[in-house]
């Protein structure tokens, strides 16, 4: 008798696994029947360039060596965030757009300035 108890959870596991088992089988299925069952949702437009996102880290790399505060060129236009952007948009653009004189001694890539351009064009957002 006293054995019969002490087997009794034992000879009870593999119904315990095959339980396991058949929860995990049933909570497979129903994850993917969810996923069939919701579509994802439309793509995305392509994300707009932003300052945050693109043209302050070019302005850093790019043009902040000669027109940041206090270097060589920062008399002609001083680079010190978005405001000091939007407020020579009209001298930046023909400089680095139009001209292409900036930044000097170097240039940008074509990927760049299409991105610039967009971002002038959706009217510089933050
Ligand atoms: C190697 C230094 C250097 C770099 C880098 C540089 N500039 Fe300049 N920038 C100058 C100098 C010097 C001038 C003034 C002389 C001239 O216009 O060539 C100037 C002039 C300008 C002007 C005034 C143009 C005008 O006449 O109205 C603007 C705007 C300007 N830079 C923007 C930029 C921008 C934007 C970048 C980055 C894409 C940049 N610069 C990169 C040195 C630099």
């Amino acid at each position: 008798m006293k054995i019969k108890l002490k087997t009794g959870w034992p000879t009870r596991t593999p119904v315990y696994l095959a339980l396991t088992l058949l929860y995990l089988l049933l909570f497979s299925c129903s994850k993917r029947q969810a996923a069939e069952m919701k579509p994802e949702p439309p793509e995305k437009p392509t994300s707009t360039v932003t300052y945050a996102n693109f043209t302050q880290a070019l302005f850093q790399t790019k043009c902040a060596g000669c027109h940041a505060p206090g270097r060589g060129a920062a008399a002609i236009w001083t680079f010190n965030g978005l405001s000091s952007v939007t407020s020579s948009q009209t001298r930046i653009k023909q400089a680095v757009l139009v001209n292409k004189s900036m930044p000097r001694g170097g240039s940008l890539s074509a990927a760049e300035l299409k991105s610039l351009q967009e971002w002038f064009d959706n009217n510089m957002p933050e």
